[in-house]
């Protein structure tokens, strides 16, 4: 529910250049303070981060993971709507192992895969504003950590199904551990839900022969595949030996932040992808409607998705009342027409095309492979959706679609034909990326027909070429839309992430680190707000509900040009980054920062 309505211009403050800084600057008047960054103490017992990383895996498991990436606020006491005492619920996508430990990957064992699992996954910090600062609560009670070992409980259509079963789990309905969790989402009923998106980087089938379903998802075929090394010592990774285990991953997962003995679990209903974001919009009727982007950027060229549960959720109503609600449902793949109007194609077995001859012959078949589910059933194939956001009040949606090299440049991974630009993503090759918004027929989120526009083009105003200059309105120079958010007062903040490949391309690095620009809706203006360190990505944004804090993730500040994300120049992190502790620490942090005005005013206006 909205907390605050507009007053005066919907944004207000100056826009800030482009920065080559190793620092976040935000515009005048506007102060930024670190909350909590990687090995910082969340839990009751945990120790202090040490500045060398020689830390355990053990102590790891009680402290902050390594990248910060989605974050949804939970105001303390629950249903209190408190600006100055929170839960911050967060995920922690994926490590750079070099960084992780004093000697990084120089030396590989046990123990520090073990370290690498335990610095992914999910947390809970409690956080409150005292004496003009936000702090994290030591000993919190709340303080926890979901790592990739934490039993999870698999619900909803694909639970038990064969292609569930390992042999570790033979009921196909446990699980251990979530990691590469990439935005995220929460419910009406006060819970944090996450997003499995680059799962496959951790599975390896060097076998020659992958089988249909793991070479779809783009799990790695050569031994060392993207350069995750948990395969050498956890049995579970190797996907000749243990084929479905990797079925048990991409999916949307939901926790009880209020409550730390809660039990995780993964809503197959909600379908597998590469998942990106779980944005929350309510039907007319009260039925739950989450819109989910499906983002993989190997295979670039993946589909939009919406989820409409069966029954309307309790209102007023407890988890317990509320946590069937995400595990039936229908889910649906957008097409968007060349004429701006759209459909939400459902992916029901039997339907659209998803019969046994096709490989579809139950439901749990369709929600697994919810991929080729949507490329049978005709769904548009996108440019890499992020993240989505929905109006708090005109529940209009907007995506952002980070990027895609390959469009128009020859055959995609797992599509027969060559995609050239269409309507609903006109640029081929797209290097800046674009954010589509829509309109459900008759206002209602449960609608299976749309009209859609493309809201902008983002770009480098000023180049040469015109497919890179894009069309943003006040000159704002941004590329790859990742993160986004619409807040209470209806501002779309959106976040960029060309991170590591800013530094070494020649059109990214023209436009300087990743940033936060803020766009109004109705005008289509954009200003820019907030610049990161050296090589981070700006991602997840959350007001409180007074509109006097803001939350951002700054996520691997000093990630490295190399072809694999995430993996720093072995020992010589401080070439690149130091933030945020600066040339004495040395180790560059992913990091929530909090940014409140000077005046303490409404952020934004
Ligand atoms: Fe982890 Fe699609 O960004
Ligand atoms: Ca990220
Ligand atoms: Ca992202
Ligand atoms: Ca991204």
């Amino acid at each position: 529910t909205p907390k605050a309505e507009p007053t005066g211009p919907l944004i207000g403050f100056t826009s800030i250049p482009i920065s080559r800084a190793d620092t976040v600057v935000v515009p005048e008047g506007y102060t930024w303070q670190v909350v909590n960054a990687w090995g910082d103490p969340i839990m009751a017992g945990a120790p202090a981060f040490k500045i060398d990383a020689s830390q355990s895996a053990a102590e790891q498991a009680m402290q902050s993971g390594m990248f910060h990436d989605g974050m949804h606020y939970f105001p303390l006491p629950k249903g209190s709507g408190s600006s100055t005492h929170g839960l911050i619920g967060i995920n922690y996508e994926y490590t750079d192992d070099n960084l992780l430990t004093t000697d990084g990957m120089a030396t590989w064992s046990a123990e520090k895969v073990q370290k690498s699992k335990n610095a992914h996954g999910l947390g809970v910090y409690e956080a409150r504003f005292e004496g003009g600062r936000w702090r994290t609560v030591a000993d919190s009670r709340y303080g926890r950590r979901i790592t990739a070992d934490t039993p999870f409980l698999i619900k909803g259509p694909a639970a038990g199904h064969a292609l569930m079963r390992t042999t570790e789990d033979p009921t196909g309905t446990r699980v251990r551990g979530t990691f590469q969790n990439c935005a995220n989402g929460y419910t009406p009923w006060g819970t944090y839900l996450s997003c499995e998106e680059n799962f496959t980087a951790y599975f390896v089938n060097d076998s020659g022969s992958i089988p249909r379903l793991q070479d779809r998802y783009g799990i790695p075929t050569t031994k060392d595949g993207w350069g995750f090394r948990w395969h050498e010592h956890d049995a579970r990774f190797d996907a000749v030996k243990h084929p479905n285990e990797s079925n048990r991953f991409g999916w949307i997962v939901e926790f009880d932040p209020y409550d730390p003995t809660s039990e995780p679990v993964k809503h197959t209903a909600m379908g597998r992808m590469a998942h990106e974001g779980a944005a929350l919009s309510i039907a007319k009727d009260g039925r739950v409607v989450y819109y989910m982007g499906d983002d993989d950027y190997r295979s670039k060229f993946e589909h939009i998705y919406k989820f409409v549960s069966r029954r309307p959720y309790v209102k007023g109503g407890s988890y317990a009342d509320n946590k069937d609600i995400l595990d039936e449902g229908t889910l649906y793949a957008g097409r968007f027409n060349a004429d701006g109007s759209g459909e939400w194609i459902e992916l029901t077995q039997g339907k659209n095309g998803l019969t046994a001859e096709r490989g579809f012959a139950s439901q749990a078949e369709v929600v697994i492979d919810a991929r080729t589910a949507g490329d049978v059933a005709g769904a548009t194939y996108m440019d890499r959706p992020e993240w989505i956001a929905v109006h708090p009040r005109s529940q209009e949606v907007y995506v952002t679609l980070s990027n895609n090299t390959a469009r128009g440049t020859g055959k995609p991974l797992h599509q027969p034909n060559a995609l050239g630009a269409d309507a609903a993503n006109p640029r081929a090759p797209n290097l800046m990326g674009h954010i589509v918004r829509w309109r459900e027929a008759a206002g209602d989120a449960a609608s299976t027909n749309f009209t859609w526009d493309v809201f902008l083009q983002a770009g480098e105003p000023t180049h040469a070429d015109a497919l890179k200059r894009g069309n943003v309105k006040g000159g704002v120079a941004f590329a790859q839309p990742d993160g986004c958010h619409i807040d209470q007062r209806g501002v779309l903040w959106i976040q960029t992430d060309s991170s590591a490949q800013n530094m070494a391309h020649a059109d990214w690095k023209l436009i300087g680190n990743n940033q936060m620009v803020a766009a109004d809706p109705s005008t289509g203006e954009v200003r820019r707000f907030l610049t990161g360190p050296v090589g981070c990505e700006v991602t997840a944004v959350q007001l409180t509900p007074d509109l006097r804090t803001m939350f951002v993730n700054i996520q691997h500040p000093g990630e490295a040009p190399l072809p694999h994300p995430g993996r720093n120049d072995p020992g010589k992190p401080k070439a690149i980054s130091s933030w945020p502790d600066g040339e004495a620490g040395g180790r560059p942090r992913s990091a929530t920062i909090a940014i409140r005005r000077a005046d303490g005013g409404v952020i934004g206006t």
